[in-house]
């Protein structure tokens, strides 16, 4: 089986979120399986280096407005097809955003070029290599399908796959000339949504199967609330749509291992987290305290996160004695909500406003509990490295985090299989509910140190899940 993946990022190289997580690990399992995977992404110039270091296997003299080579390359266990087009990609600023915080004027010919050249390999194939699936992942990627109807002869299958349906790149039908789409496709049942252009919508109307990063997501975006206006596009698609749940990469994300803690530990020495507890609180400016637990928050800081909730919740969760470590960027107003809360409680919540890869892996090292109030949450990744670091995750009961958290429920508790908090609504009350909950589970330190045990010990990794998509694409494949 050769699976070819096409997607706008990939750990440890690009990241703005949990889709490269997965990008850069879901691979090496499918790999493990015997299955070729090659991962085709944007050269941005933070892959500078690997593009010297690969070969060039194919050339298009003109992608939307400029030359493009693909580039060859292995590296972190991974087969990367770079696509380098300088006049896409190479600039300064995100990966989708500029320096001032907007969407690239040209994100249309930047993704729609990833999604072209994807369409191209698809077809032509690297060499003797010729993908037998093609998954594309988020609307980055959502044109490949399209590309691949609009396309005459033999095309692989597709697989879409949803990480997020909040982001399904809209532009205004004048791009489908830029774009080379056929216009007889602009309809409700092709890739218009709503009168404009729609990246993820095309995706889902063409590609052969749909999967989402969790099976709770699944079922909830098919539904007027969560569906964002594809409800009744996946609805009609049902059949063809399944939630696999996302996993971890066990090697980047090992309690033994971490290079990033002071202490490594693992599910017999929990207490050398102290030691990674007391750096947490040197680095946010907290006082310590053994018994008062630690929260902490990594996360992108938007709505979808529901952190504004987590202000209101402050003065409970500061006196009940807990405090707060948060890293994260994002809206404007709540990086200064978060600073200006932290001076507010100083010494009991810290905020340090950034992306900081290291400092992620710290928090889950030595925090007592990770916050998640998500107002929907595909799948959440943070929760899972939060299980395997014995940081108990307390979480919205939405998405991928009320599929891997076991509620500390008196029932729950009783038959020992608490791994986490959820609650339900996601509003204020609820969270706050939930925090004091957490802290009086804290207090008795052998229930407490149950669900330590019990959230470590929790399956996170990909075997599972990779083993389910591969079932999908062989049924995709049919018989050799
Ligand atoms: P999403 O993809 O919606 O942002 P996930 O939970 O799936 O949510 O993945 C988020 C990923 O990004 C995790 O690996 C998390 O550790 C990381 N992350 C988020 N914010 C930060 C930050 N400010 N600094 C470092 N890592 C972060
Ligand atoms: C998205 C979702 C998140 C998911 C990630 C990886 O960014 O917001 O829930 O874990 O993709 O699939």
């Amino acid at each position: 089986m050769k699976l070819l993946f096409v997607a706008s990022e990939c750990a440890p190289f690009v990241k703005t979120g949990g889709l490269a997580d997965v990008i850069g690990a879901v691979p090496k399992s499918l790999e493990a399986m015997g299955v070729s995977v090659k991962v085709l992404i944007p050269a941005y110039p933070a892959l500078a280096e690997l593009v010297s270091s690969g070969n060039a296997v194919m050339r298009v003299p003109d992608l939307f407005g400029g030359p493009a080579r693909v580039i060859d390359t292995r590296a972190e266990g991974l087969e990367l097809l770079l696509l380098d087009a300088p006049h896409l990609y190479d600039r300064p600023g995100g990966l989708y955003l500029d320096g001032n915080g907007a969407d690239w004027a040209d994100n249309h010919l930047r993704f729609g070029g990833l999604s072209r050249v994807g369409a191209k390999i698809a077809i032509d194939g690297i060499g003797a290599w010729r993908p037998d699936v093609v998954n594309a992942h988020d609307w980055q990627a959502g044109l490949v399908p399209v590309y691949l109807r609009q396309a005459a002869g033999r095309t692989p299958p597709t697989t879409m796959t949803i990480h997020n349906i909040a982001f399904q790149g809209l532009f205004d039908p004048y791009v489908m000339g830029a774009l080379g789409l056929d216009r007889d496709l602009f309809t409700p049942e092709g890739f218009e949504y709503f009168g404009r252009v729609g990246f993820l919508k095309g995706g889902l109307a063409f590609a052969e199967k749909l999967t989402t990063v969790s099976p709770t997501y699944a079922n909830e975006i098919v539904t007027p609330e969560m569906g964002m206006g594809l409800e009744g596009l996946l609805r009609s698609r049902q059949g063809d749509l399944s939630g696999i749940l996302n996993g971890i990469d066990l090697n980047v994300w090992n309690p033994e291992t971490d290079a990033e803690l002071v202490a490594t530990y693992s599910v017999r020495t929990i207490r050398a987290k102290v030691r990674n507890r007391a750096r947490i609180e040197e680095r946010f400016g907290l006082s310590s305290d053994p018994d008062a637990p630690l929260f902490c928050v990594i996360s992108r800081l938007t709505s979808q996160k529901g952190l504004d909730l987590l202000l209101d919740c402050l003065p409970g969760l500061v006196g009940r004695g807990g405090r707060l470590a948060l890293l994260g960027t994002g809206e404007k107003t709540l990086e200064r909500a978060f600073v200006a809360a932290a001076s507010r409680h100083a010494g009991s919540v810290g905020a340090i406003i950034g992306y900081d890869e290291k400092l992620s892996h710290l928090l889950q090292g030595g925090s007592d509990a990770i916050l998640i109030p998500s107002r929907f949450e595909p799948c959440g990744l943070t929760q899972l490295y939060g299980l395997r670091y014995g940081t108990i995750p307390v979480v919205a009961r939405t998405g991928g985090l009320a599929d891997t958290v076991i509620d500390a429920n008196a029932a729950a508790l009783a038959a020992s299989c608490a791994t986490g908090v959820q609650f339900s609504p996601v509003n204020a009350v609820a969270l706050d509910q939930a925090i004091e909950r957490t802290i009086a589970l804290y207090r008795q330190p052998k229930v407490w140190g149950g669900m330590v045990r019990r959230a470590m010990r929790h399956p996170v990794g990909w075997d599972q899940s990779a083993a389910a998509y591969l079932a999908l694409f062989e049924d995709l494949v049919g018989p050799e």
